[in-house]
């Protein structure tokens, strides 16, 4: 395996106060000794759409390319929408599909943002039927393997995952040192969070622990104000007028208003993360 790197930088006024602790909630093994990755990898993930996955992968990799680390957004979502927020569109001539069929080279794909130390590995249409593709190869852990791979350039690679419940997912389950799970305040959010933790544990080795965190917090509603007071310990994103403006301005909260609620709450989840990637790969070394 690559070599690992350096301690984390953390967030100036960051408190640590959101760092999850082992809970019912929260899956955690040991770490084994199988081989990781050099940088750490964060799959935002959740069995629905709609959720937020992609709102956070867009936001959290620009707060960590903000903390100084080089960091990837890859999106594994063929409707591409990580990429849309940062105005990058597909080419046509390069589908991503090639990357995992092995004809091209993952880092031949990627593309670079407008802002320093954040790159792309942008989706598209050719995707769609990542999970036959997938399955046809018969390599269970073809995605970790190419997430390995660029881990030995990057610090953090955030993975914007689809919803789906598939060979795709298993494989991302595979690949990940932590799975952030957006939860919109509702009863279905429950039972999404179950789904993905039996995702999660797979085939029983050993898997990334979950961070669940409240996605789309509006409290002036009382269904929202309960989901929040139910789980005091979860980090919360509230609902924002300036995050879904991020789709529009093609910008991240943090550039579009950083003293904004929901900027300063991304960059404390990423805190969070950075603390939790910190803990679990650190535990590897
Ligand atoms: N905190 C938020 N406040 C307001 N709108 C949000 C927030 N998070 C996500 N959205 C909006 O919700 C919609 C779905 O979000 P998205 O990130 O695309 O979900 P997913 O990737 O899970 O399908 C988008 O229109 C997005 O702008
Ligand atoms: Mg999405």
């Amino acid at each position: 395996m690559t070599g690992k790197k350096s301690k984390l930088p953390r967030i100036a006024g960051y408190s640590g106060g959101l760092v999850v602790k082992a809970g019912p909630l929260v899956d955690s093994k040991p770490a084994t000794d199988e081989p990781v990755a050099s940088g750490g990898i964060v799959a935002i993930y959740s069995v629905k759409g709609g959720v937020g996955k992609t709102t956070f992968a867009a936001n959290l990799a620009w707060c960590s390319a903000q903390a100084g680390r080089r960091t990837l957004l890859w999106d594994l979502d063929a409707a591409g929408g990580a990429g849309f927020l940062y105005g990058i569109e597909p080419e046509a001539d390069h589908p991503a599909s090639d990357m995992f069929a092995r004809l091209r080279s993952p880092k031949r794909l990627i593309r670079s943002t407008a802002w320093d130390g954040l790159d792309i590995l942008p989706a598209d249409e050719s995707i769609r039927a990542l999970d036959s593709q997938l399955l046809r190869l018969g390599k269970r852990r073809r995605v970790a393997k190419l997430a390995e791979e660029l881990a030995a350039s990057y610090d953090t690679i955030v993975l914007d995952c689809p919803p789906v419940l598939n060979e795709l997912s298993a494989q991302i389950m595979r690949a990940a040192d932590l799975v952030i799970v957006p939860l919109p305040p509702s009863p279905l959010s429950a039972r999404a969070l179950d789904l993905v933790r039996r995702e999660v544990a797979g085939d029983g080795r050993n898997h990334p622990p979950i961070l669940p965190v409240l996605s789309m917090l509006d409290l002036r509603r009382a269904l929202h104000r309960e989901a929040r007071d139910a789980q005091p310990s979860w980090p919360a994103i509230p609902y924002a007028s300036v995050v879904e403006q991020c789709a529009v301005r093609h910008l991240p909260a943090g550039a579009l208003a950083p003293q904004s609620p929901a900027a300063l709450a991304f960059a404390r989840l990423w805190s969070a993360i950075a603390a939790k990637l910190e803990e679990r790969i650190g535990a590897r070394a």
